[in-house]
């Protein structure tokens, strides 16, 4: 009887993630099916959605024999330029972009978003921040009114490791909520980012009324490198519904 039940366990949560896979890949699609044009440069991000954009991309190189140049936001986009065998560039070589394509943790109604669960938010910002366009693309649990409804990991901020005793207090003493240092798996150790960093991942207990002044006072705490709030840095959203349907905005 434990046999069956573990299969149909397995098997509704098989369902369960292929939906949800099913929404990232039509979001990844139309982004890139929209937003890319030949002779294009291109910021890649990171995460399990930027996978479906880069396979899409890939194909339409080959198909319609583009001439694009990507920059990687980290090692695992680095990693995956290279599989697909696609032009790898820098932001020494190509410092302005035409377009950044990246996931998200939470978006909001003003497109405000929460960036860093895979650790890569420096990057990210930088790469975004060369780009005249960040295009997100997510799965429709990524879109939220407001910041901290469907995601509770908090915000990710990336550290310089000597510091992040003192910003840690600091946060939580000038805003509340918890701020946890993020561990590796099995408690291994901190999770070390491409930069060789800490990541902290401040849970807020209430959103607050200008995530501007709240990303920029936390930036001023020395030891600070990065936070993973994105402001008016999103021009446009794609949220893929588990029916491979997609809501754009
Ligand atoms: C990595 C990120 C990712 O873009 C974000 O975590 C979304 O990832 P996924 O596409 O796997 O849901 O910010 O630092």
């Amino acid at each position: 009887r434990s046999a069956v039940f573990r299969a149909t366990c397995q098997s509704r949560q098989c369902v369960t993630m292929s939906n949800i896979e099913t929404g990232k890949k039509a979001a990844a699609f139309a982004a890139v099916n929209e937003n890319i044009k030949n002779n294009q440069k291109v910021g890649i991000g990171s995460g399990s959605t930027v996978v479906y954009a880069v396979q899409r991309l890939a194909q339409r190189i080959k198909e319609e024999n583009l001439n694009i140049i990507c920059i990687p936001t980290s090692f695992q986009a680095n990693q995956l330029i290279q599989e697909h065998r696609l032009n790898l560039g820098t932001l020494e070589t190509c410092p302005i972009l035409d377009v950044a394509i990246d996931g998200a943790d939470e978006t909001d109604k003003d497109l405000t978003c929460i960036k860093g669960g895979g650790a890569c938010l420096t990057q990210e910002k930088i790469v975004a921040s060369c780009a005249k366009q960040l295009v997100i693309i997510a799965d429709d649990r990524k879109d939220s009114q407001e910041l901290g409804t469907n995601y509770k990991k908090g915000i990710p901020i990336e550290v310089i490791p000597m510091a992040y005793k003192p910003v840690q207090m600091k946060i939580q003493d000038m805003f509340g909520g918890e701020v946890i240092l993020r561990m590796a798996q099995q408690k291994a150790g901190p999770v070390v980012t491409d930069n060789g960093n800490f990541v902290l991942d401040w849970k807020f207990t209430k959103p607050c009324d200008s995530w501007d002044k709240c990303n920029t006072c936390i930036k001023m705490i020395p030891g600070v490198v990065e936070t993973g709030l994105f402001i008016n840095m999103a021009k446009v959203a794609y949220f893929g519904t588990a029916d491979g349907k997609v809501n754009k905005r």
